[in-house]
């Protein structure tokens, strides 16, 4: 691959960092998990993950890839001479693969709804009608199948164009798109009644809520909703120009990734409250309880279709770079050219894809430890690859690359304060190896 490809702009940069790490993660995921873990108990509790824990893994991750400017593999095969570490990159390629896989069925959904929203929209449903429409709707099978399989062609499309004038452009673009949509969305939901709420039930803390279950829940979504422990941020970081300073880029992203989760949850839940729904249906929340939401509200027809727009937006800024990392994999270690790459990477996830949304068809019998695929692939990597590649990730970068690689990388050849890197070798070095420790023995023990 040719080393001097880089992101052209430091808002390019942001772009397309943010729009991996902003995604479905943010509004589908986030929310749910918020409903169902207990509000804002959960909520301290994620806030605390990503800052202390998120943050110094996403700088691991860019540093690796910008000091190799190779793919996950390559990365850790760079920097030991013990072959076993590029291991750790491989894991991480399989985990983003098995991600895009449910991650590709729920972007599809959102492509139907968004169609249904025009097409037939929301208003003069029963509540009855709306949820017994998605089940049918993913008992038919070849339907989300369907819409998973052109969400993915899209995001081949994207992924064929390269790093300048496909991934780094299609975030220009519709990042901003994002956020106007989002911010909109935000101030429609101050009018509605259950917004103070909606107020309550985020930003109160009932610390009596905080257990076990919850803080899994949080560190599990501190790791998808960044992106991490996969090394599709070492996948990125290949294309950090060297200017950006690494430090300030990840606190930018974090601080952007965890407004837009708590917009999405402020656009979200006064909606839920004000038509008296309760917020604890799972993974199916936006698309069983929010249509209901849509259907009883002023110009919620409207609404709907501009909603399930946004998380179109947010699946495909992301989905692009989770076929990236795989993609520059098979380029850089298979010397394939990118447009043979994304045509067979793609064509895989697509077969994945289509068992996860079978498996969810009723009785089916696509089931893996008891689970069907979809739930299996959404729990075990948010369960084990997530945590087990980080914590893989954080001691390599912390125990076995070289000191003076990571300080360059992470002050610019010193021209940087190195106050921060003080802070961030202690957490990478001691805390964080703790922490995800006793989090990774605990979930297997349990
Ligand atoms: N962070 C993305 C989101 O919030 C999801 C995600 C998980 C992801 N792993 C990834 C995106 C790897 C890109 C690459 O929706």
């Amino acid at each position: 691959m040719d080393k001097k490809i880089t992101f052209g702009s430091h808002f390019g940069t942001i772009a397309a960092v943010g729009g991996s790490v902003i995604g479905l993660g943010n509004i589908w995921r986030f929310p749910y998990l918020v409903g169902s873990s207990g509000g804002s108990a959960f909520l301290i509790v994620y806030i605390l993950c990503s800052l202390l824990i998120a943050v110094p893994i996403m700088m691991s991750e860019l540093l690796l890839g910008r000091h190799t400017r190779s793919n996950p593999f390559g990365a850790f095969r760079k920097l030991s001479e013990y072959k076993i570490w590029s291991m750790v990159g491989l894991l991480g390629i399989i985990t983003v693969f098995c991600i895009f896989a449910f991650y590709s069925v729920v972007a599809g959904w959102a492509i139907s709804f968004f169609k249904t929203a025009i097409f037939e929209g929301f208003t003069g449903h029963s509540s009855q009608e709306i949820s017994s429409n998605f089940k049918q709707y993913i008992n038919t099978g070849w339907q989300p199948s369907l819409a998973a399989l052109i969400f993915i062609v899209l995001t081949a499309g994207v992924v064929i164009g390269g790093i300048k004038k496909g991934i780094e452009r299609i975030n220009k673009i519709l990042m901003p798109v994002l956020l106007v949509i989002i911010v909109g969305l935000f101030i429609y939901s101050f009018s509605l009644d259950g917004f103070s709420q909606a107020m309550n039930f985020l930003l109160q803390p009932d610390f009596s809520k905080i257990g076990i279950n919850t803080i899994f829940a949080a560190f599990g979504q501190a790791f998808f909703s960044m992106s991490l422990g996969m090394g599709a941020m070492i996948a990125y970081g290949a294309y950090v120009r060297p200017e950006t300073s690494i430090p300030r880029l990840t606190l930018t992203i974090a601080l952007a990734d965890l407004t837009i989760a708590l917009l999405a949850g402020f656009a979200i839940f006064p909606g839920v409250f004000t038509y008296g729904i309760e917020p604890t249906s799972g993974p199916t929340l936006i698309f069983e309880t929010l249509p209901l939401v849509f259907s009883m509200m002023p110009a919620g027809n409207f609404i709907g279709i501009i909603f399930f727009f946004l998380v179109f937006i947010a699946a495909i800024t992301s989905s692009v770079s989770m076929l990236e990392p795989i993609v520059q994999f098979v380029m850089q270690e298979l010397n394939a050219t990118r447009a043979k790459a994304v045509v067979f990477i793609s064509t895989l996830i697509g077969i994945a894809a289509v068992l996860c949304a079978y498996s969810q068809v009723e009785n089916s019998s696509l089931i893996v430890f008891g689970e069907n695929i979809f739930d299996f692939l959404n729990d075990a990597t948010a369960k084990f690859s997530m945590p087990i590649g980080a914590f893989l990730i954080v001691i390599f970068t912390g125990w076995v690359v070289q000191k003076d690689i990571v300080y360059k990388q992470i002050t610019n050849d010193g021209r940087h304060s190195n106050s921060l890197y003080f802070y961030y070798r202690m957490l990478l070095r001691y805390f964080i190896p703790a922490v995800l420790g006793v989090f990774i023995l605990t979930t297997l023990f349990n």
